[in-house]
């Protein structure tokens, strides 16, 4: 009797062994599965998104955090900018970065090449020009122009000019983009005849153009915080004086620049479109602009680097006007993004005033441009603050001269920085997930937008 009751104890704890050991085991492949979806989930995009530092910050966050963005399931806190924890790393009011521009000897005004003489004085004879011809992937050099020793028109897009000495030798090498008009398709004017004469919106006080034109600045690695450092007069002219919009939980949804602006610009993911997989080039996705196009805008494009690192770019021009030849033809190949002088000027001053330019040349038509300022941010937080002086600038030219009275306009980067010392630290790896987003849309737009969302 004992010796059964002990038997059925010991057949009982042997079964209580058994199933401790089955639900060992099977926690254990319920962990390591979980373990494995977690890092999945981390890991997706690439190697450098695994993120462990989520967890054991949460159990730091109390009732005193104060939150940017708090949801149920989104929380981000409002970290200072210039905390403690990486202030050694960050001055105050950094220098702005000037590029040697004493060779710059011409300019352009309305189609017409000068020679500045005020700066040239006695050292420029003649100049020349050759004109910058887009090709597949690249550009060449068009026949060279006559001398000219005051001015010249030009007709081309874009130029290269030489200027000479007395002794028939080049002293300066100097860059322009010229505004050429370029017609957008007749059947796509047709349709914005179309589109325009279809419009029956109340209370819309008479505008011609009731769809706005766009116009996209993209800053490389600039996050929101990072904005709140060094584009003060940017931010504050936007916010204040423009009363525009900022996304304060706006996140990346890859790793670097190429995937979070394929996914801006196709609406998906960069996995999910084959396209960019495609060896001739990425001209088939899904970009933006294709559907700007149809309805009749005319479309631009630039960007002071090469479209990708080792990746296929635009086999055919994908926009109307199509900044890479120009950028290309500066730089001459230069690979090294920590570099931004060339010839007398960054290629962000390069870059904004293109923008500038084609903003005032294209106001009474419906335009998409994007413009992307990738040299100048790209491995410093700090040279944002000469883009800060670039951009405030020209948004009040644009603002006083009612160039964004139709226009929406965002400002934004596609991740914050991913190199340097404040990278590793806490706030440097919430600051790489969370973009800048700014936008501002017209006074008159946001009054009527509910009744053109009737629509
Ligand atoms: C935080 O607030 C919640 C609800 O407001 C409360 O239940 C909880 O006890 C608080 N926690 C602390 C640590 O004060
Ligand atoms: C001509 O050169 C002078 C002297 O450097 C400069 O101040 C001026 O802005 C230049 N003019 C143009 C139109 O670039
Ligand atoms: C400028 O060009 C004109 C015509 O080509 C020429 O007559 C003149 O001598 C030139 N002036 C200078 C200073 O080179
Ligand atoms: C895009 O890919 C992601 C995973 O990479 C997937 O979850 C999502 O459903 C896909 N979206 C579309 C529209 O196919
Ligand atoms: C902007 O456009 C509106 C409507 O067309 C017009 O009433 C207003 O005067 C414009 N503002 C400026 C500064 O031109």
């Amino acid at each position: 009797m004992n010796s059964k009751r002990m038997f059925g104890i010991v057949r009982k704890k042997s079964f209580l062994y058994l199933y401790v050991f089955v639900f060992v085991c099977i926690a254990c492949i319920i962990g390591t599965t979980l373990r494995i979806n977690t890092k999945k989930e981390y890991t997706f995009r690439e190697k450098e998104y695994v993120s462990r530092c989520n967890l054991e910050v949460l159990s730091k966050f109390n009732n005193n955090t104060d939150f940017l963005v708090e949801s149920e399931v989104c929380k981000i806190p409002r970290v200072n900018p210039f905390d403690k924890s990486i202030k050694e790393f960050l001055p105050d009011d950094p220098q702005i970065s000037v590029c040697d521009n004493s060779n710059v000897f011409t300019y352009v005004d309305n189609n017409n090449l000068y020679i500045n003489f005020t700066k040239s004085r006695n050292q420029v004879q003649y100049c020349s020009y050759e004109p910058i011809y887009y090709i597949s992937n690249s550009f060449k050099l068009g026949k060279v122009s006559g001398h000219f020793n005051k001015s010249v028109r030009v007709t081309d897009e874009f130029i290269k000019v030489q200027c000479y000495d007395a002794f028939n030798k080049v002293i300066a090498k100097n860059f322009h983009t010229v505004f050429v008009k370029k017609n957008p398709n007749k059947k796509a004017s047709d349709l914005r005849k179309h589109v325009v004469q279809m419009k029956n919106i109340p209370n819309m006080d008479n505008h011609r153009e009731t769809r706005l034109n766009v116009l996209l600045i993209m800053i490389e690695s600039t996050s929101r915080i990072n904005s709140v450092r060094y584009l003060r007069k940017t931010r504050k002219y936007l916010l204040e004086t423009l009363d525009a919009t900022e996304l304060l939980g706006y996140n990346k949804v890859a790793l670097n620049t190429r995937p979070n602006t394929a996914a801006l610009l196709t609406g998906d993911f960069i996995e999910n479109s084959s396209c960019f997989k495609d060896s001739e080039g990425v001209d088939k996705c899904p970009f933006i602009w294709k559907e700007f196009s149809k309805l009749g805008y005319t479309t631009h494009y630039g960007q002071d680097t090469f479209y990708s690192v080792g990746k296929p770019g635009f086999k055919f021009q994908p926009t109307d006007y199509y900044d890479q030849p120009f950028h290309d033809a500066y730089q001459q190949g230069t690979k090294q993004f920590s570099n931004f002088c060339f010839n007398g000027k960054s290629s962000s001053e390069y870059v904004n005033e293109r923008m500038f330019n084609l903003v005032s040349n294209l106001k009474d038509n419906p335009f998409f441009s994007l413009s992307m300022h990738i040299r100048m941010t790209h491995d410093s937080l700090t040279r944002a603050v000469t883009i800060d002086q670039l951009i405030s600038k020209t948004l009040q030219r644009l603002h006083k001269n009612s160039l964004l009275n139709n226009t929406f306009l965002a400002l934004f980067g596609d991740h914050g920085i991913r190199s340097g010392k404040v990278r590793p630290t806490f706030i440097g790896q919430l600051e790489e997930r969370l973009p800048m987003m700014l936008m501002y849309v017209p006074p008159w737009f946001k009054t009527n937008i509910v009744a053109i969302l009737r629509i």
